[in-house]
């Protein structure tokens, strides 16, 4: 069902939550680099967040060694997501390259990074999403690479489109790509999204506004590149993930499908 809140009013909610992180900013408090988990304009959050202290395990009986992915495990075409079917997917053709790095600087070697996400028109395949825009029946939206010793990774893909979601009326998502990526075990699989420059839908978006560091905010943002565009063939867009440290990249907590 959707909420039937205007978007004036989650601006509203927004602003105010930013304006009380400000503050506690100005007071000397830490900038909160993650999103948090209960924010309420983002309404599902409520029901999402954990409400009890985490259970504790002993790290003995979780799996501690680091994941070890080989070549033969991915092929390599499977970054590339516009040639999963027997004809061209619909949308602009894009190059998302970047490299994954530890707090340090160092490069992240030979983990596996999935992304999914909407076809041109903004539609997701999955039957959850039901909103009227076509399907794509070139474009499935689910790619996968193995970064190499540089840290580097890259896929081919078709710019998504923004979609509606019913968090209050009138609500859409900002253009963006979902990543996972593993840290050091796999009982670290991380998950994020990038977004594309410029998006007049950030300042509307209770996801994206969860996290209430500008800078944090903006490190989900990838760079238009030019050097990486490819003449008669994609545009270009960097965009490198930080697995720790003060410039992490933001993780989500759990996998939303939004
Ligand atoms: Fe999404």
């Amino acid at each position: 069902m959707t909420d039937t809140t205007t978007q004036a009013e989650i601006n509203d909610e927004m602003r105010a939550i930013e304006a009380e992180a400000r503050a506690q900013v100005d007071d000397g408090g830490a900038p909160e680099l993650q999103p948090r988990r209960n924010y309420p304009p983002y309404r599902s959050s409520i029901l999402r967040h954990p409400t009890h202290e985490l259970v504790r395990v002993d790290p003995e009986e979780v799996e501690l060694v680091s994941p070890a992915f080989g070549h033969t495990d991915v092929n390599v075409l499977e970054s590339d997501l516009t040639i999963q079917h027997s004809g061209e997917p619909l949308g602009e053709r894009i190059t998302v390259s970047g490299r994954v790095l530890d707090g340090e600087g160092r490069p992240v070697r030979h983990q596996l990074v999935e992304v999914w996400q909407a076809n041109a028109g903004g539609r997701y395949v999955h039957k959850r999403d039901q909103h009227p825009a076509p399907l794509d029946p070139n474009f499935t939206g689910v790619g996968r690479v193995i970064t190499g010793d540089n840290g580097e990774y890259s896929f081919t893909t078709i710019k998504p489109g923004p979609y509606p979601w019913r968090n209050h009326l009138n609500a859409w998502r900002p253009t963006h790509i979902h990543f996972s990526l593993f840290g050091t075990a796999f009982t670290q699989r991380l998950i994020t999204q990038m977004y594309f420059p410029g998006d007049p839908l950030f300042a509307l978006d209770p996801i994206y506004q969860s996290i209430t560091d500008p800078a944090a905010r903006a490190r989900l943002v990838g760079a238009y590149d030019h050097d990486l565009s490819v003449p008669e063939w994609s545009l270009g867009y960097r965009w490198d993930i930080v697995l720790t440290g003060p410039h992490a990249t933001w993780m989500e907590s759990e996998e939303a499908h939004d």
